[in-house]
């Protein structure tokens, strides 16, 4: 991907994530979803209490806040979206947890020169939204200690009970185009990313009941939306997805959700 394209892509998320903040908070108040997905991953990491850890897209610090809750991790959390990190530093009073602004690709300008003390660099629900994935993985595993690990955690997946993948039969349903991609980074190329860097890589799922109500809640965030409707304007998109999950109806009583994730050691 050439630069100039990387950049563009950096703009809308940050842009997108900007606009997301409060819808974010409410829909975190209400399911606690990133800060159970970040303790998954934390254990698939095996990372251990009073880590310390590198949150990479850190958003509005859900994941930060509860790896310091409940595993006592000193947390520096950085992330593209100005208003998420402004969001989450009104928000979260605590010692342990400090938010910054900065971008996944260059970790070392918010961690500053030769700190590389880290435990771990988890990226909770953020690596598929990072178009160089790789490059900041690499960049992520200088700034550990030798024995760290990195993880992260991946975009949903909707699963029949036959196995096929649900995303494609809703759009169709709906008689809606399907987006070219929903994700920046695929699974793969994360994972390949994820072994250039680190030894040892192993893959995980959380496996959860589909549930309409959790993803029209999930897929309402704005940043969200824009994955399954990337040409639409918010307010078009937010009535959509209802529409979109009310389609899998006959499925939903033996479908999935599927958070795959993947960790590894440098
Ligand atoms: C779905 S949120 C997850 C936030 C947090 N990890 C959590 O669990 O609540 C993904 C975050 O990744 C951030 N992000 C996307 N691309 C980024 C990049 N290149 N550098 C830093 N942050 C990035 C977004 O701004 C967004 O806040």
């Amino acid at each position: 991907m050439d630069d100039a394209i990387i950049r563009k892509i950096k703009k809308i998320v940050s842009g997108n994530f900007d606009k997301s903040f409060d819808h974010y908070q409410t829909f975190e108040e209400r399911h606690h979803f990133f800060a159970d997905l970040t303790l998954r991953l934390a254990t698939a990491a095996g990372l251990e209490k009073g880590s310390n850890v590198l949150d990479i897209g850190c958003g509005n610090g859900a994941s930060a806040e509860i790896l310091s809750r409940e595993l006592e991790c000193r947390v520096l959390g950085l992330d593209l979206s100005p208003k998420m990190i402004e969001n989450g530093r009104q928000r979260i009073k605590d010692p342990r947890v400090r938010l910054v602004v900065g971008d996944a690709v260059n970790p070392r300008a918010v961690t500053g020169d030769g700190e590389n003390d880290f435990d771990a660099a988890l990226y909770n629900a953020a690596i598929f939204i990072i178009p160089d994935a790789a490059k900041s993985m690499q960049a992520a595993a200088a700034c550990l200690k030798p024995g760290g690990s990195i993880g992260f955690s991946f975009y949903p997946q909707i699963i029949a009970d036959s196995g096929e993948e649900l995303f494609p039969t809703a759009f169709d349903r709906c008689a809606l185009p399907r987006p070219k991609a929903q994700v920046v980074t695929s699974y793969e190329k994360a994972l390949e990313g994820l072994r250039q860097c680190c030894r040892e890589v192993k893959e995980n799922a959380w496996e959860r009941p589909f549930s309409e109500d959790f993803l029209v809640d999930f897929f309402s965030i704005p940043a969200q939306s824009a994955s399954l409707f990337p040409r639409l304007d918010y307010e078009e998109r937010r009535q959509l997805v209802p529409k979109l999950f009310a389609a899998l109806k006959p499925e939903a009583k033996k479908a999935k959700i599927v958070w795959r994730m993947a960790v590894g050691k440098v």
